[in-house]
């Protein structure tokens, strides 16, 4: 019989030189779900990736005098060179200037203009750069970016839009039919009450202002939007749209998107409607994890506040990290991470109960019988307790990696840790071996301590890479079924006559007070490396804007700017901003319409003296048409000062 497929996959990540720890964390849910599943049997395909296209890459890669090719290229092989560090096990790493995924996001464009779901138009709003994401005026927060909070950009360009309208009432019907669809939960209701029920606008899907992207194939000044060239990832990574989709055939729909929760709603919105309108089948699941948080704000680089995981790989091993990030914060909600917290839990957990039972189990088979049990064994009161309690820890711990909750997983775990290290305080082999008579029992005691050693090897195999090998070299079963996750139910499948091989500490100890201190200093290095860099970065972008926004004098004289009269003021009905004033101008009489009604009043704007744009095309506002623009200081709070001139010249004076 075939084997049952799982497919599951990460967001793919813009590239960066510094990916920090709160990266980290998505991928090592996502590679210890699959490593998991894999041992429960699953064929299981685990996709990981880089989004490298958009204004954003292009910026920082002019910034640093490079191609975005040349600037990809080379942080991608930092991204790869991580994951590895953390033994990152994906099947495939997708990067979107893959030439199939970029011909396969081609077609998907084509196919869905040619059904009429993309239509073309003209798109005006705001845009963030850095989130790559359109917004409307009422979606702005104090007119910065609703999702990061930085500055957003005006744009006005002829674009092709998706129909995302169209599919509104199809997606409310598939969420609330499938409950399961958007995890946790409280996602889904914010998915449906903040964005599905206030209504969906279409969705603007190409842009013409920059070139680093995808061009549409029959109207190639446009490059397509990088959220639906970066979506499409998840099925052009199995071929679809190429010569050959097996794969595709094979392992869509995926089981679960792990994805951050600021992206569930492109996840759970803008790509549903995509495989809505391509005819395709839906995900299985979209999963919203929560974030890493320092000091309760998000760890990111432009904070500067960011942990490099290289340097907690380098000092604790990736076991400990990986067992840190997926033990410490339950998967779905936000957690903070502490350098104490880190420590405390390498202490506790991994040296004190999980090192511990393995080294001192170990030693007393070494002290006792000379490393090898005898194979004759006795029973003890005590040993029906453990052997409950580790088929219950069996059935907890897959119930809940079945549910992606690492944290109770791993907690599970560790009852079944401390249950047989308080197994050994019970049964006291040091009295045992005081009695030849007591040697079977201690035997036996020591057998059942090995064996529950061995179960909990198993089920930590997709937490630690490291650690569970570790052990079964210890036992001698390393590369045996004895290791095989089926094997996990059966009590008793050591050799009687176990021999062990003594070897080193699993987790040291660390002494917490120099050890903060140590860390504290290795983290602001790693920060202040980045920090240097992203000033230098910095530094050269602005020098690149400057020239960007440097004009010649023939691009000032194309403005004509020259004295006006206000002769009349009056506000404008259904406007608290604007006032209609008609300006004379020389011999001419003008209308223009201002947004100064907070500034000035009607009586005060009469007899003023102002500067105004005459050459400007005429624009119609609140239905009226404003001909020219009068010109105005405006402080950082916004507040505006009319610009006049100070003779008090006659009006029609050139300005230059
Ligand atoms: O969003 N804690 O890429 P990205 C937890 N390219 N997770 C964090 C985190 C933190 N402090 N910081 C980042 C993108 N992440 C798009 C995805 S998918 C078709 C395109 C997570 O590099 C974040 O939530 O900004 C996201 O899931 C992942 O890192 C990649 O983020
Ligand atoms: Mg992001």
């Amino acid at each position: 019989m075939d084997k049952k497929t799982f497919y599951v996959t990460t967001p793919i990540y813009y590239p960066s030189d510094k990916l920090h720890i709160g990266h980290s964390y998505c991928t090592v849910a996502a590679d210890t779900l699959a490593k998991y599943k894999r041992l429960r049997g699953y064929d299981v395909r685990f996709m990981t990736g880089s989004d490298e296209h958009g204004q954003k890459i292009e910026r920082i890669a002019t910034s640093l005098g490079i191609t975005p090719k040349e600037y990809v290229d080379k942080v991608v092989a930092g991204i790869k060179d991580l994951w590895a560090s953390l033994d990152i096990t994906y099947d495939k790493f997708i990067r979107t200037t893959d030439e199939d995924h970029v011909a396969a996001v081609q077609k998907i464009f084509k196919t869905l203009y040619d059904k009429g779901d993309i239509y073309k138009s003209e798109y005006e709003g705001w845009y963030c750069t850095p989130c790559e994401s359109f917004f409307t005026e009422h979606q702005l927060v104090d007119g910065k970016c609703p999702d990061c909070g930085r500055d957003v950009e005006r744009v006005k360009e002829e674009s092709y839009f998706f129909r995302l309208s169209k599919y509104q009432d199809r997606l409310i019907k598939y969420i609330e039919d499938h409950p399961e669809f958007i995890q946790p939960p409280s996602r889904q209701t914010e998915m449906i009450a903040n964005f599905l029920k206030p209504g969906l606008e279409d969705l603007c899907v190409s842009r013409t202002s920059f070139s680093w992207g995808i061009p549409v194939t029959f109207d190639p000044k446009h490059v397509i939007y990088v959220w639906v060239d970066a979506l499409s990832n998840y099925i052009t990574a199995l071929g679809y749209g190429s010569d050959n989709d097996e794969l595709f055939k094979k392992y869509w729909p995926a089981d679960v998107h792990i994805v951050g929760k600021e992206i569930v709603r492109f996840h759970s919105i803008i790509w549903p409607a995509m495989l809505m309108a391509l005819d395709l089948p839906l995900p299985k699941q979209i999963f919203g994890h929560g974030w890493l948080v320092i000091d309760g704000g998000k760890m990111s680089k432009s904070k500067g506040n960011v942990v490099d995981p290289k340097v907690l790989i380098d000092r604790y091993g990736l076991d400990a990290v990986r067992y840190f990030l997926l033990r410490e914060i339950a998967f779905g909600q936000d957690g903070n991470f502490t350098n104490e917290a880190l420590i405390q839990r390498i202490n506790s957990d991994l040296a004190n109960d999980l090192g511990n039972l393995v080294s001192r189990t170990v030693g007393m088979i070494d002290k006792y019988f000379g490393g090898q049990l005898p194979a004759e064994h006795a029973e003890t009161e005590f040993d029906a307790d453990l052997k409950s309690v580790a088929a219950d820890t069996i059935v907890k711990f897959e119930e809940c990696m079945d549910k992606m909750l690492f944290s109770d997983a791993l907690s599970a775990l560790w009852v079944l840790i401390r249950r047989t290290n308080k197994y050994i305080d019970e049964t006291q082999p040091w009295v045992l071996a005081k009695n030849e008579e007591d040697m079977p029992k201690l035997a036996g005691a020591l057998y059942n301590v090995a064996e529950s050693i061995r179960i909990v090897s198993i089920m930590l195999q997709p937490f630690m890479p490291k650690c569970p090998k570790a052990i079964h070299k210890q036992l001698n079963i390393e590369g045996t079924d004895l290791t095989d996750w089926e094997n996990i139910r059966i009590w008793g499948l050591l050799p009687k006559d176990l021999k062990v091989e003594k070897g080193p500490a699993l987790f040291p100890r660390i002494d917490m007070k120099k050890e903060l201190v140590e860390l504290e200093a290795a983290i602001k290095a790693a920060q202040a490396e980045n920090l240097a860099n992203k000033a230098k970065h910095e530094a050269e972008e602005e020098k690149e804007e400057e020239k960007a926004s440097e004009i010649t004098i023939d691009d000032f004289d194309k403005v004509h700017l020259v004295t006006g009269e206000v002769i009349a003021s009056e506000s404008v009905k259904g406007s608290k901003k604007l006032l209609k004033n008609t300006v004379k101008v020389g011999n001419e009489v003008r209308t223009i319409l201002s947004g100064i009604a907070k500034y000035y009043t009607p009586e005060e704007m009469v007899g003023k003296k102002v500067v105004i744009v005459e050459n400007l095309a005429p624009r119609k506002m609140m239905g009226e048409m404003s001909c020219g623009m009068i010109l105005c200081a405006a402080d950082k709070d916004g507040n505006l000062s009319l610009i006049t001139d100070d003779k008090q010249f006659e009006s029609g004076c050139d300005v230059r």
